[in-house]
Protein backbone atom coordinates (compact mmCIF):
# COMPACT_ATOMS: atom_id res chain seq x y z
CA UNK A 1 0.00 0.00 0.00
CA UNK A 2 2.58 1.97 1.04
CA UNK A 3 4.59 1.59 -2.58
CA UNK A 4 1.31 2.77 -3.76
CA UNK A 5 0.75 5.73 -2.18
CA UNK A 6 4.37 7.15 -3.62
CA UNK A 7 2.33 7.02 -7.48
CA UNK A 8 -0.44 9.56 -6.04
CA UNK A 9 2.31 12.35 -4.71
CA UNK A 10 3.53 14.75 -7.66
CA UNK A 11 6.91 15.03 -8.71
CA UNK A 12 6.90 17.27 -11.10
CA UNK A 13 7.87 21.51 -10.28
CA UNK A 14 5.25 23.46 -9.37
CA UNK A 15 2.54 24.54 -7.23
CA UNK A 16 -0.73 22.20 -9.02
CA UNK A 17 -2.08 19.34 -6.22
CA UNK A 18 -1.14 16.98 -9.15
CA UNK A 19 1.38 16.28 -11.93
CA UNK A 20 -1.96 16.05 -14.25
CA UNK A 21 -2.32 19.83 -13.16
CA UNK A 22 1.25 20.81 -13.10
CA UNK A 23 1.66 19.83 -16.37
CA UNK A 24 -1.06 21.33 -17.84
CA UNK A 25 -0.74 24.23 -15.79
CA UNK A 26 -4.74 23.78 -15.25
CA UNK A 27 -4.90 26.25 -12.30
CA UNK A 28 -3.66 29.21 -14.90
CA UNK A 29 -5.74 28.02 -17.51
CA UNK A 30 -9.15 27.34 -15.95
CA UNK A 31 -8.05 31.14 -14.28
CA UNK A 32 -8.27 32.44 -17.81
CA UNK A 33 -12.13 33.11 -18.13
CA UNK A 34 -14.26 35.79 -15.90
CA UNK A 35 -15.54 34.93 -12.53
CA UNK A 36 -19.54 33.75 -12.62
CA UNK A 37 -19.36 37.26 -11.07
CA UNK A 38 -17.98 39.04 -13.43
CA UNK A 39 -19.76 37.94 -16.75
CA UNK A 40 -22.27 40.19 -18.20
CA UNK A 41 -24.42 37.45 -19.72
CA UNK A 42 -24.07 34.12 -18.39
CA UNK A 43 -23.88 33.05 -22.17
CA UNK A 44 -20.25 35.30 -21.68
CA UNK A 45 -18.73 31.88 -20.25
CA UNK A 46 -19.71 29.71 -23.50
CA UNK A 47 -18.69 32.91 -25.65
CA UNK A 48 -14.95 32.85 -23.61
CA UNK A 49 -14.32 28.96 -23.68
CA UNK A 50 -15.30 28.55 -27.30
CA UNK A 51 -12.63 31.96 -28.05
CA UNK A 52 -10.05 30.72 -26.20
CA UNK A 53 -10.72 27.29 -27.72
CA UNK A 54 -10.24 28.26 -30.93
CA UNK A 55 -7.33 29.68 -30.14
CA UNK A 56 -5.53 26.81 -29.09
CA UNK A 57 -6.82 25.08 -31.49
CA UNK A 58 -5.18 27.30 -34.22
CA UNK A 59 -1.82 27.33 -32.28
CA UNK A 60 -1.78 23.54 -32.93
CA UNK A 61 -2.52 23.77 -36.57
CA UNK A 62 -0.03 26.50 -37.03
CA UNK A 63 2.51 24.79 -34.69
CA UNK A 64 2.03 21.75 -37.37
CA UNK A 65 1.90 23.71 -40.82
CA UNK A 66 5.10 25.18 -39.34
CA UNK A 67 6.52 21.28 -39.50
CA UNK A 68 4.95 20.70 -42.71
CA UNK A 69 7.00 23.42 -44.42
CA UNK A 70 10.08 22.39 -43.00
CA UNK A 71 9.41 18.59 -44.51
CA UNK A 72 8.40 19.90 -47.56
CA UNK A 73 11.09 22.76 -47.82
CA UNK A 74 13.38 19.43 -48.00
CA UNK A 75 11.42 17.00 -50.13
CA UNK A 76 10.01 14.83 -47.86
CA UNK A 77 6.66 14.89 -48.84
CA UNK A 78 4.53 12.02 -46.94
CA UNK A 79 5.57 13.68 -43.32
CA UNK A 80 4.55 16.85 -45.07
CA UNK A 81 1.25 15.37 -45.96
CA UNK A 82 0.36 13.81 -42.76
CA UNK A 83 1.56 16.99 -40.76
CA UNK A 84 -1.08 19.17 -42.91
CA UNK A 85 -3.83 16.26 -42.32
CA UNK A 86 -3.21 16.19 -38.22
CA UNK A 87 -3.71 20.47 -38.62
CA UNK A 88 -6.71 20.09 -40.58
CA UNK A 89 -7.85 18.02 -37.84
CA UNK A 90 -6.74 20.43 -35.39
CA UNK A 91 -8.73 23.30 -37.53
CA UNK A 92 -12.00 21.17 -38.04
CA UNK A 93 -13.21 21.41 -34.63
CA UNK A 94 -13.03 25.04 -34.26
CA UNK A 95 -15.52 25.10 -37.07
CA UNK A 96 -17.94 23.04 -34.51
CA UNK A 97 -17.38 25.20 -31.85
CA UNK A 98 -18.49 28.14 -34.12
CA UNK A 99 -22.10 26.55 -33.94
CA UNK A 100 -22.36 26.55 -30.33
CA UNK A 101 -22.16 30.61 -30.43
CA UNK A 102 -25.37 30.41 -32.52
CA UNK A 103 -27.30 29.30 -29.58
CA UNK A 104 -26.68 32.63 -28.08
CA UNK A 105 -29.78 34.69 -28.31
CA UNK A 106 -29.33 38.31 -30.52
CA UNK A 107 -30.47 40.32 -27.24
CA UNK A 108 -28.36 38.44 -24.97
CA UNK A 109 -25.19 38.88 -27.10
CA UNK A 110 -25.22 43.09 -27.44
CA UNK A 111 -25.21 42.50 -23.39
CA UNK A 112 -22.05 40.44 -23.77
CA UNK A 113 -20.24 42.51 -26.78
CA UNK A 114 -20.85 45.84 -24.65
CA UNK A 115 -17.37 44.59 -22.96
CA UNK A 116 -15.60 43.87 -26.12
CA UNK A 117 -14.01 46.70 -26.83
CA UNK A 118 -12.68 46.96 -30.39
CA UNK A 119 -11.74 43.45 -29.94
CA UNK A 120 -12.62 41.82 -33.08
CA UNK A 121 -11.74 38.34 -34.52
CA UNK A 122 -9.84 40.50 -36.81
CA UNK A 123 -6.95 40.44 -34.59
CA UNK A 124 -6.97 36.39 -33.80
CA UNK A 125 -3.41 35.28 -33.28
CA UNK A 126 -4.43 31.84 -34.47
CA UNK A 127 -6.18 32.95 -37.81
CA UNK A 128 -3.97 35.69 -38.30
CA UNK A 129 -1.04 32.63 -38.13
CA UNK A 130 -2.70 30.79 -40.75
CA UNK A 131 -3.54 33.42 -43.08
CA UNK A 132 0.92 33.55 -42.57
CA UNK A 133 1.96 30.54 -42.79
CA UNK A 134 -0.29 29.43 -45.75
CA UNK A 135 1.27 31.39 -48.63
CA UNK A 136 5.06 30.23 -47.28
CA UNK A 137 3.85 26.55 -47.67
CA UNK A 138 2.62 27.68 -51.41
CA UNK A 139 6.10 28.93 -51.96
CA UNK A 140 7.72 25.80 -50.61
CA UNK A 141 5.15 24.02 -52.97
CA UNK A 142 6.10 25.57 -56.11
CA UNK A 143 9.99 25.33 -55.53
CA UNK A 144 8.53 22.01 -55.25
CA UNK A 145 7.51 22.04 -58.85
CA UNK A 146 10.65 23.77 -59.82
CA UNK A 147 12.50 21.30 -59.05
CA UNK A 148 10.48 18.51 -60.04
CA UNK A 149 10.30 20.51 -63.37
CA UNK A 150 6.58 20.48 -63.81
CA UNK A 151 3.62 22.85 -64.35
CA UNK A 152 0.93 22.47 -62.09
CA UNK A 153 -1.00 21.17 -64.94
CA UNK A 154 1.10 18.38 -65.78
CA UNK A 155 1.58 17.79 -62.00
CA UNK A 156 -2.03 16.78 -62.32
CA UNK A 157 -2.09 15.31 -65.58
CA UNK A 158 1.08 12.84 -64.43
CA UNK A 159 -0.67 12.93 -60.99
CA UNK A 160 0.49 9.00 -60.52
CA UNK A 161 3.97 9.46 -61.73
CA UNK A 162 4.02 12.51 -59.15
CA UNK A 163 2.39 11.12 -56.58
CA UNK A 164 3.95 12.50 -53.55
CA UNK A 165 4.10 16.20 -54.83
CA UNK A 166 0.53 15.57 -56.34
CA UNK A 167 -0.63 14.63 -52.40
CA UNK A 168 1.01 17.83 -51.00
CA UNK A 169 -1.12 19.60 -53.35
CA UNK A 170 -4.80 18.13 -52.89
CA UNK A 171 -3.50 18.31 -48.86
CA UNK A 172 -2.75 22.17 -49.03
CA UNK A 173 -6.06 22.38 -51.15
CA UNK A 174 -8.03 20.48 -48.16
CA UNK A 175 -6.12 23.06 -46.02
CA UNK A 176 -7.55 26.14 -47.87
CA UNK A 177 -11.17 24.10 -48.17
CA UNK A 178 -11.46 24.38 -44.79
CA UNK A 179 -10.20 27.65 -44.39
CA UNK A 180 -12.95 28.84 -46.73
CA UNK A 181 -15.50 26.84 -44.64
CA UNK A 182 -14.36 28.62 -41.64
CA UNK A 183 -15.03 32.19 -42.75
CA UNK A 184 -18.49 30.66 -44.46
CA UNK A 185 -20.00 29.36 -41.08
CA UNK A 186 -18.41 32.19 -39.28
CA UNK A 187 -20.21 34.54 -41.81
CA UNK A 188 -23.23 32.46 -41.13
CA UNK A 189 -22.78 33.45 -37.34
CA UNK A 190 -22.39 36.79 -37.77
CA UNK A 191 -25.52 36.68 -39.65
CA UNK A 192 -27.23 35.09 -37.04
CA UNK A 193 -26.13 36.95 -33.69
CA UNK A 194 -25.87 40.45 -35.15
CA UNK A 195 -27.19 40.87 -38.65
CA UNK A 196 -25.65 40.65 -41.87
CA UNK A 197 -26.03 44.49 -42.84
CA UNK A 198 -24.66 45.63 -39.49
CA UNK A 199 -20.97 47.18 -38.06
CA UNK A 200 -18.80 44.83 -36.48
CA UNK A 201 -16.38 46.30 -32.50
CA UNK A 202 -13.88 47.51 -35.16
CA UNK A 203 -16.00 49.66 -37.59
CA UNK A 204 -15.58 47.00 -40.35
CA UNK A 205 -19.34 46.19 -42.37
CA UNK A 206 -20.40 42.56 -41.49
CA UNK A 207 -20.43 42.61 -45.40
CA UNK A 208 -16.59 42.43 -45.82
CA UNK A 209 -16.57 38.77 -44.23
CA UNK A 210 -18.54 37.77 -47.64
CA UNK A 211 -15.81 39.72 -49.50
CA UNK A 212 -12.93 37.94 -47.77
CA UNK A 213 -14.57 34.45 -48.21
CA UNK A 214 -13.78 34.80 -52.05
CA UNK A 215 -10.20 35.06 -51.25
CA UNK A 216 -8.05 31.76 -52.00
CA UNK A 217 -4.65 30.55 -50.30
CA UNK A 218 -4.42 28.38 -53.52
CA UNK A 219 -5.84 30.02 -56.50
CA UNK A 220 -3.97 28.35 -58.76
CA UNK A 221 -4.75 24.86 -57.30
CA UNK A 222 -8.95 25.70 -58.20
CA UNK A 223 -7.67 27.12 -61.30
CA UNK A 224 -6.57 23.85 -62.36
CA UNK A 225 -9.79 22.28 -62.06
CA UNK A 226 -11.07 24.74 -64.89
CA UNK A 227 -8.54 24.06 -67.30
CA UNK A 228 -8.68 20.16 -67.29
CA UNK A 229 -12.59 20.52 -67.46
CA UNK A 230 -11.89 23.19 -70.63
CA UNK A 231 -9.46 21.13 -72.16
CA UNK A 232 -11.52 18.22 -71.38
CA UNK A 233 -14.38 20.00 -73.48
CA UNK A 234 -12.51 21.08 -76.10
CA UNK A 235 -11.09 17.63 -76.89
CA UNK A 236 -14.74 15.97 -76.59
CA UNK A 237 -16.42 19.01 -78.47
CA UNK A 238 -13.47 17.71 -81.47
CA UNK A 239 -14.88 13.92 -81.30
CA UNK A 240 -18.67 15.18 -81.53
CA UNK A 241 -17.78 17.32 -84.82
C1 LIG B 1 -21.14 35.61 -31.57
C2 LIG B 1 -20.00 35.31 -32.14
C3 LIG B 1 -19.27 36.12 -33.17
C4 LIG B 1 -19.65 37.26 -33.84
C5 LIG B 1 -20.98 38.01 -33.75
C6 LIG B 1 -18.55 37.63 -34.68
C7 LIG B 1 -18.53 38.75 -35.50
C8 LIG B 1 -17.48 39.16 -36.28
C9 LIG B 1 -17.45 40.35 -37.11
C10 LIG B 1 -18.59 41.36 -37.22
C11 LIG B 1 -16.25 40.40 -37.73
C12 LIG B 1 -15.75 41.50 -38.71
C13 LIG B 1 -14.70 42.35 -38.08
C14 LIG B 1 -15.22 43.20 -36.93
O1 LIG B 1 -15.63 44.32 -37.17
O2 LIG B 1 -15.17 42.73 -35.79
C15 LIG B 1 -15.50 39.21 -37.32
C16 LIG B 1 -14.26 38.84 -37.78
C17 LIG B 1 -13.61 37.69 -37.43
N1 LIG B 1 -13.97 36.81 -36.41
FE1 LIG B 1 -15.73 36.78 -35.47
N2 LIG B 1 -17.52 36.73 -34.52
C18 LIG B 1 -17.93 35.79 -33.60
C19 LIG B 1 -17.20 34.70 -33.15
C20 LIG B 1 -15.94 34.36 -33.57
C21 LIG B 1 -15.19 33.20 -33.13
C22 LIG B 1 -15.63 32.14 -32.12
C23 LIG B 1 -14.00 33.23 -33.77
C24 LIG B 1 -12.91 32.22 -33.57
C25 LIG B 1 -11.67 32.54 -33.41
C26 LIG B 1 -14.00 34.39 -34.65
C27 LIG B 1 -12.98 34.76 -35.49
C28 LIG B 1 -13.04 35.81 -36.37
C29 LIG B 1 -12.04 36.03 -37.39
C30 LIG B 1 -10.83 35.13 -37.67
C31 LIG B 1 -12.40 37.20 -38.07
C32 LIG B 1 -11.68 37.79 -39.28
C33 LIG B 1 -12.30 37.05 -40.46
C34 LIG B 1 -11.58 37.09 -41.79
O3 LIG B 1 -10.40 37.45 -41.85
O4 LIG B 1 -12.23 36.69 -42.77
N3 LIG B 1 -15.20 35.05 -34.49
N4 LIG B 1 -16.28 38.49 -36.43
Amino acid sequence: MAHRHEFTKPILPGKGATDYERYLHTDELLALQKTPQELLHKDEMTFLVVHQSSELLMKGAEFELGRALEALERGDYGNCTRLIRRAISLLEPTIGLLHILETISPCDYHLIRAGLGHGSGLDSPGFLSLLHIGPRLGQAFHEQLGRAGVTIGELYRRHEEFFGLHDVAERLLDFDERMQLFRFHHLKLAERVIGGRVVGTMGTPVEVLQQRMESWLYKDLWDVRNQITAATNETTAGEKY
